[in-house]
């Protein structure tokens, strides 16, 4: 099967290789599908550099998140032959290959209305946004929501599973095309953060009280903006850091404005509460089969062009989620 392999860190578009390799046995507790459709995810780029939280040794695959059919099961495994999952990768076999290999925990059977490719649009994205929002964020309906890189992949999902959970919704982002994107989401107001200024117009669209929820898969400078635009009793969601920058905060700041900051980290409930996974899962594909919701897929690729989309996605020019799919 062809496989993007890496054998050392590093930008992906510069160190990754197309290969001809065998296909790998899955280990216990995986199976091997596949591939249908695979998600790029900005923490793959950060896991080719090495700088990712699950650090990975060269060689591996890329790609943490993978739909398809499952063609061999390891050790220990209920799932069987022909059954069509979307799940985390493992072993070093991700997402950019024909063939990869899953985790049985965590994985999930795909309802044979729900296609690979939405399946694989959603399960990063609209995964993580549920968990932020509802899980982590206790989000009630009539709250405001700031959701930052809003028309990115995290970020298109919290507008829509914000807005579908009846929240007044700001959504920032960088450059006219992106905020463009986030009013046909569904914004209610839209904010060019790149050019406007973030605190001031936030602050001028809520009459200055600020906002119950922030969303912020972007760390650095913006969420020290956004620290101060959280309302009283307000929750700032802490969902990543694509700015490059890991930020802290004030603790007097958190004290007296009462405020509170929430990590979030969806992965962590595959072994902590895998039960919550699996009722997040049938949440989502109910929004989706009564058109709630709706995988932003800004293009489809083939496995050729995975390494030059990637670097799309670092240099902030995608929107979504491009999907490759064979
Ligand atoms: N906590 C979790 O469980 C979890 C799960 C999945 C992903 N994540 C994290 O969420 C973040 C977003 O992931 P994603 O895959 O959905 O990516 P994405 O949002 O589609 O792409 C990243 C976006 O971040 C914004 N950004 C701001 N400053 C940037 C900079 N200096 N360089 C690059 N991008 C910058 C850009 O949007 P604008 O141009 O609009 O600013 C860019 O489009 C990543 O940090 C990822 O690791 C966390």
């Amino acid at each position: 099967m062809k496989a993007w392999r890496l054998s050392e860190l590093g930008l992906p578009w510069d160190v990754l290789t197309l290969e001809e390799v065998a296909s790998p046995e899955p280990s216990p507790g995986t199976v091997r599908i596949r591939v249908e459709a695979t998600d790029l995810n900005f923490a793959d780029i950060l896991q080719c550099q090495g700088t990712y939280q699950e650090k990975r040794r060269p060689p591996f695959t890329p790609g943490m998140s993978a739909a398809g059919e499952v063609v061999a099961v390891g050790a220990g495994v209920a799932l069987e032959v022909g059954q069509r999952l979307v799940g985390s990768t493992a072993d070093g076999w991700g997402g950019y290959a024909e063939e990869a290999v899953v985790r049985a925990d965590g994985a999930h059977l795909l309802p044979p209305d729900i296609d690979a490719r939405s399946a694989a649009g959603m399960h990063v994205t609209h995964g993580t946004a549920w968990f932020a929002l509802h899980r982590r964020g206790h989000l009630q309906p009539g709250e405001t929501v700031l959701v930052l890189a809003a028309a990115g992949g995290v970020g298109a999902a919290a507008v829509q599973l914000a807005k579908a959970h009846g929240c007044r919704v700001l959504a920032a982002a960088g450059g006219p095309d992106k905020v463009e994107t986030c009013r046909r989401l569904g914004a209610d107001a839209v904010i060019d953060y790149t050019n406007d200024d973030l605190y001031a117009t936030v602050m001028a669209a809520t009459d200055g009280r600020g906002v119950d929820v922030v969303y912020d898969p972007v760390g650095g400078g913006y969420f020290d903006i956004a620290r101060r635009l959280v309302a009283f009793e307000g929750r700032l969601l802490v969902v990543g850091f694509a700015s490059g920058t890991i930020p802290s905060a004030p603790m007097n700041h958190v004290l007296v404005k009462n405020y509170s900051i929430v990590g979030v980290h969806m992965g962590a409930y595959r072994t902590q509460a895998p039960e919550v996974i699996d009722r997040c899962y049938e949440q989502l594909w109910e929004l989706q089969r009564s058109g709630t919701v709706e995988p932003l897929i800004s293009a489809t690729i083939g496995l050729a062009d995975v390494p030059d989309a990637l670097r799309g996605l670092f240099n902030r020019t995608t929107t979504g989620r491009v999907v490759f799919a064979p």
